[in-house]
């Protein structure tokens, strides 16, 4: 099921779930199936099976936490971008935001695609990208406050940039070997992403000159010998299908800053896409990304670039845990994990859910409700409360999904704790 579908077709699933589970409508009783179940993941005799591997087998193999990924998932979320861009009608470049995801058999998995690009954000990311194969010429840096160290080694790798301070520019005209085209960040001023909690919504922050600003911003540029070629826009993480107007909007107004701007030869719409966390979601869907290209954007004939992680990575991967406490406490269940926000920051930084999944009965009815917590000293360390759940016990497998995208890359080493592992499956 692609994320399109997916999205297109929650209501229509919950109707029929909801048919199926009322008594006396006639509606033969369904199999089982939850919302997060397609071609990549569901159930057979082996319990939760991802990308045709049986998922206990695989920690039986690695152990826990195990952050498993499918290089075919990540594939096929590829295809399905290009299509999406295909049918704007204007040329297009991905870029992969590898910061989402930078295990190396990922990067090697992306590399292999051939025809997509890298966002990096930091020198750090441009010498693993380039250590991986891709060209300077396919990596852009999209840097947040750089230092002139940062700049300097931007500089020598060859790499474009964008930037979104006049102090950046400055900086950046003044570093040795500096490109002269460069790319400007603006703040997309309309605040949507995972909602408007500014922790996903990038609007009136610190990212981006304000859109008012750039006729000035490009004269700057012009005075200190660049040529602007690019600009850029990340509207915020995690859109949804609510934010297709809000979307409108940026991308009408960053149409009109291109068309006065004759240098600019690519429009660059950042990240945004992503997919379901919960069965209740219903995220910004290919189609209505693509139809909303095509009619703000594709009439310039400039390239459309946009710098995807969480669409192609987050489907393309699981957590694993292993349950090491059950116990009643306070009138709640609680369930406790080997793993914790030091693995995965989801749930403790960000407030986002997770599916949670018995690997051992995926399918089973959810009859026990249970607060399910990590290993970390940190009260903030709880995956999910009043969560229900099939009934666990201590020693089971729970699967988190989806979390192919800023999982193991945002990883720390809080409490000493180590990271997970991560292998790469077909
Ligand atoms: C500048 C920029 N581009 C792209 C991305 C990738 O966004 P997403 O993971 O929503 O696709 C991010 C994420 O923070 C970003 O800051």
């Amino acid at each position: 099921m692609d994320g399109t579908a997916c999205a297109n077709t929650a209501a229509a699933q919950r109707l029929m779930e909801g048919l199926s589970n009322m008594p006396g409508t006639g509606v033969p009783a369904a199999r089982p199936s939850a919302w997060w179940q397609s071609d990549d993941l569901g159930e057979d005799s082996r319990g939760l099976v991802f990308a045709g591997r049986g998922v206990a087998e695989l920690v039986a193999q690695h152990g826990t936490p195990l952050y498993v990924y499918s290089a075919e998932v990540i594939r096929r979320r590829f295809r399905e971008l290009r299509a999406a861009l295909a049918a704007t009608g204007a040329p297009a470049r991905i870029r992969y935001a590898m910061k989402a995801n930078r295990f190396r058999s990922v990067l090697e998995t992306v590399r292999r695609e051939g025809d997509i690009g890298i966002d990096a954000c930091s020198p750090g990311e441009v010498a693993l990208a380039l250590e991986v194969g891709f060209a300077p010429a396919e990596i852009t840096v999209t840097s947040v406050m750089p230092s002139n160290r940062d700049l300097a080694m931007y500089a020598a790798a060859g790499t474009h940039v964008n930037l979104d301070t006049f102090s950046a520019l400055t900086r950046w005209a003044a570093t040795p070997g500096h490109g002269r085209r460069v790319g400007l960040r603006i703040d997309p001023e309309v605040a949507t992403g995972y909602g408007t909690d500014p922790r996903f919504a990038y609007a009136n922050g610190k990212f981006g000159f304000a859109p008012t600003t750039v006729p000035e911003v490009a004269r700057f540029a012009a005075g200190l010998g660049l040529e602007i070629d690019e600009l850029h826009v990340h509207v915020g993480w995690g859109l949804q299908e609510a934010a297709r107007d809000a979307l409108g909007n940026v991308y009408g107004r960053l149409a009109a800053l291109a068309d006065r701007l004759t240098s600019v030869r690519v429009i660059n719409v950042g990240g945004g896409l992503c997919w379901r966390q919960q069965r209740e979601e219903l995220p910004l869907s290919l189609a209505t990304w693509s139809a909303l290209l095509e009619h703000h954007l594709a009439p310039l004939r400039r390239t459309i670039a946009c710098e995807p992680g969480t669409y192609p990575l987050a489907s393309a991967g699981l957590l694993i845990a292993e349950a090491n406490t059950v116990e009643p406490r306070g009138g709640a269940t609680w369930l406790g994990l080997d793993a914790g926000q030091n693995v995965n920051g989801y749930a403790a930084h960000y407030g986002i859910p997770h599916e949670i999944i018995h690997v051992g009965q995926p399918l089973a009815p959810a009859m026990v409700r249970y607060n399910v917590a990590g290993n970390i000293n940190e009260g903030i360390d709880v995956f999910a409360r009043d969560v229900m759940l099939p009934e666990v016990r201590e020693g089971d497998l729970l699967a988190l999904f989806p979390a192919g995208a800023y999982g193991s890359s945002m990883a720390s080493e809080h409490c000493l704790r180590p990271p997970a592992r991560e292998v790469m499956i077909g």
